[in-house]
């Protein structure tokens, strides 16, 4: 049997633990520093199994000896950032969680692949591979999966067609600068441009540029986590069965798009080894600034959590 482990037992990561079990792909294990989170969300999961038909063992702790040998981990420890809380304060904090839990699981599983969901995403990502040492295809963040997720819900909502059929592609970072690709999303083949004007597209772009922020107005005390682990899910199965999707992930750009030294949204195609292949599709002039756009941005976020973390 695989093994996934979540570092994270809050609302994120007992979703991702939910949806891998619920999908039989591994045994999880659920780390986080509060004594008992895990423990109490893992023991309902197993009385859940019955009911949900699968035989994966779930378990909760607070000691990171129990995450030996995984073949899968995955980072949402962090906090969310509160009233009053600058960007900074947000990136200092979750940067000084997200490097001692990759310190300390890539002592334990040396051979695992990777999957950040700890905000903000794309500096994250990058942190996890600088910290883990680890090749670039085994370090991956999971924003593209949930952004294209929602613009094909927003798709499907206007348009009424089944989101079975619905397929879309947002590229970018995981943020305000993410950039949705009307041209390479379609309705079963059929082009979005073809089926909806383009002011309501660029609507249901902003919706999706907007998505986590308008569940955070809503939840108030939280942010999303069903989509969030449902995509990390997605992620999880393609790379342990296999699969080769071709999954929007935050991967290390090396010259691909002309970018390189930077961890941003592009199309990658998943498989056992992590990522196997960044595809290059031929971008429009706008398109490829606003790529070019959201890489600078998260470049500026790198430098700025490079000189947090030195005087940290
Ligand atoms: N080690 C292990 N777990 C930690 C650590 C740590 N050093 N620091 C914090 N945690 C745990 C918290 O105890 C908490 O249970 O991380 C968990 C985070 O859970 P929530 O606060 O419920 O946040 P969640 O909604 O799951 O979001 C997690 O994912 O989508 C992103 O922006 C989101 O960065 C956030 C992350």
């Amino acid at each position: 049997m695989n093994k996934v482990t979540v570092v994270g037992s809050g609302f994120v990561g007992a979703t991702v633990a939910q949806y891998v079990a619920d999908k039989d792909l591994a045994d999880v294990v659920v780390v986080d520093i509060i004594e008992g989170m895990p423990q109490g969300k893992s023991l309902d999961l197993m009385e859940a199994a019955p009911l949900a038909g699968h035989d994966c063992e779930i378990v909760g702790t607070n000691d990171y000896a129990a995450t030996k040998g995984s073949d899968i981990v995955v980072i949402t420890a962090g906090i969310a950032r509160k009233p009053g809380m600058t960007r900074d304060d947000l990136l200092k904090i979750n940067a000084n969680i997200v490097q001692g839990v990759a310190r300390e699981t890539v002592k334990h599983s040396p051979d695992a692949i990777f999957i950040v969901v700890t905000n903000p995403l794309d500096v994250m990502t990058y942190l996890t591979w600088k910290t883990t040492k680890l090749p670039s295809s085994r370090v991956i963040g999971m924003a593209g999966v949930l952004d294209s997720a929602r613009f094909q819900a927003f798709i499907g909502m206007e348009t009424g067609f089944s989101v079975q059929d619905i397929k879309a592609m947002v590229l970018g970072g995981h943020g305000d600068l993410m950039v949705p690709l009307p041209r390479f999303s379609s309705v079963n083949g059929v082009p979005i441009t073809e089926l909806m004007t383009a002011d309501r597209i660029e609507a249901l772009s902003k919706r999706t540029r907007d998505g986590g922020a308008e569940i955070v107005a809503l939840l108030k005390t939280g942010s999303a986590f069903y989509a969030p682990g449902r995509s990390v899910a997605e992620m999880v199965e393609s790379i342990l069965k296999d699969k080769n999707r071709l999954l929007p992930c935050a991967v290390l750009a090396d010259g691909e798009y002309g970018l390189k030294d930077v961890y941003i949204g592009l199309p990658a195609v998943l498989g056992r080894e992590g990522l196997k292949k960044i595809v290059e599709l031929k971008l429009s002039g706008a398109e490829s600034a606003e790529l070019k756009k959201s890489a600078d941005s998260i470049r500026e976020n790198i430098d700025a959590m490079n000189k947090l973390l030195v005087t940290a």
